[in-house]
């Protein structure tokens, strides 16, 4: 079993969302870079009565580079509680076949947390750091844009007070030691925030460690995922800093049922087997129209968007796989956003890492 998760995202998700309190009015949300008024001096003789323009929000350049990204997630390699402990292997030839394929991003979900000496200085283990060092060189000598995550700090999750320490620690180390990598390189603060973990325990937190990756990286791309397991519903309930090189990222599973139908690490779900996806007016609905809320508020916070991850899993039907990771894939470039699928070769895969053959009908729904 690859995690002991025992309640569903979606269950979690519903009990965290009804228990926040919802930012207040005056919460500083990221708020848009505002241009002086162009207004000129008013002649004194000359009073005006036409009130000055409303300042408009200063295009994000950051919007064009993210909605150019279509990527990949290394799932379930270095997030492994050890490098091949869940079967994937990294190597140069996966990269330039991801490459070859067509992609222009790889996401890298690392388990750092297992990687660290003790209490206070939590120093990362250099052979591994070693290890993540050179997929991170494979990726950017390919051309690709490389985004590290930290994945499965599952004890941060559990104990926010706790772990603070360690978290931002973990920053501090990553941010200086990669500080003069190409800006091909973007940081993800956390995979996923969830239980104790709450929205605004995050929004602090996420403060906290922003600053300590922004003293060594000023202008490096960040992101920033939504709390409930990155839920798209969270968005609303996120609080950046005032940050251009920011963007936030979410996960989409729904329905949870069909894309975790069967998977080992989620309670109930063999009950969820043969769970079709049949791309009904009302199935593509429900995306078009989670896409849609996501959208408006990037725009309103003038902050771009990354699907950090989606995808069905390989016990689902595979025609209706091919059908929801079209439309989900579609929804997300409608949008503008960067996007990421979940797997490239495990349980949610669309490539044979030993074969090196790509599921040519996943591909092209994803791509084409
Ligand atoms: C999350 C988990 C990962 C899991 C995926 C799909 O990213 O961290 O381990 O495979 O979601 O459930």
């Amino acid at each position: 079993m690859k995690l002991s998760r025992t309640i569903t995202r979606t269950i979690l998700t519903t009990l965290i969302l009804t228990a926040c309190t919802p930012p207040s009015p005056g919460t500083p949300a990221a708020s848009p870079t505002i241009t002086a008024s162009p207004t000129p001096p008013t002649p004194s003789a000359t009073p005006t009565l036409t009130p000055s323009p409303v300042p408009s929000p200063t295009p994000n350049p950051l919007f064009a580079e993210m909605a150019s990204l279509r990527g990949v997630n290394f799932g379930n390699a270095l997030d492994a509680p050890a490098p091949g402990a869940w079967g994937v292997t990294l190597t140069r030839e996966l990269v330039l076949a991801v490459r070859d394929a067509g992609f222009n991003a790889i996401r890298l979900p690392v388990r750092f947390s297992a990687h660290t000496g003790p209490a206070p200085e939590y120093t990362l283990d250099p052979d591994f750091l070693a290890t993540v060092d050179e997929v991170i060189g494979w990726v950017l000598d390919a051309g690709l844009t490389v985004l590290l995550d930290l994945h499965h700090f599952e004890a941060l999750n559990q104990n926010p007070a706790a772990e603070r320490d360690h978290f931002l620690s973990i920053w501090d180390q990553l941010a200086r030691h990669y500080q003069s990598q190409p800006e091909q390189l973007y940081f993800e603060l956390l995979n996923e925030p969830s239980g104790e973990l709450d929205a605004d325990t995050w929004n602090v937190l996420l403060r906290d460690a922003l600053a300590v990756v922004r003293q060594s990286n000023p202008d490096r791309v960040v992101l920033v995922s939504t709390a409930a397991f990155a839920a798209v519903d969270a968005l609303d309930q996120l609080s950046l800093p005032r940050d251009t090189r920011l963007a936030a990222t979410f996960h989409y599973y729904e329905p949870f049922e069909f894309t975790h139908q069967g998977a080992n690490w989620v309670s109930g779900s063999s009950a969820w087997l043969g769970t079709t996806w049949d791309g009904t007016a009302e199935e593509e609905d429900a995306i078009s129209s989670a896409f849609d809320q996501a959208r408006a508020w990037s725009t309103a916070q003038n902050v771009p968007l990354v699907l950090g991850e989606f995808g069905a899993i390989e016990q689902a039907d595979h025609d209706s796989r091919v059908r929801w990771t079209a439309a989900v894939a579609r929804a997300a470039k409608r949008t503008g956003m960067a996007w990421f699928h979940w797997d490239l070769c495990t349980d949610f895969g669309i490539y044979d890492c030993d074969a090196g053959v790509w599921d040519p009908d996943l591909l092209s729904a994803l791509l084409d």
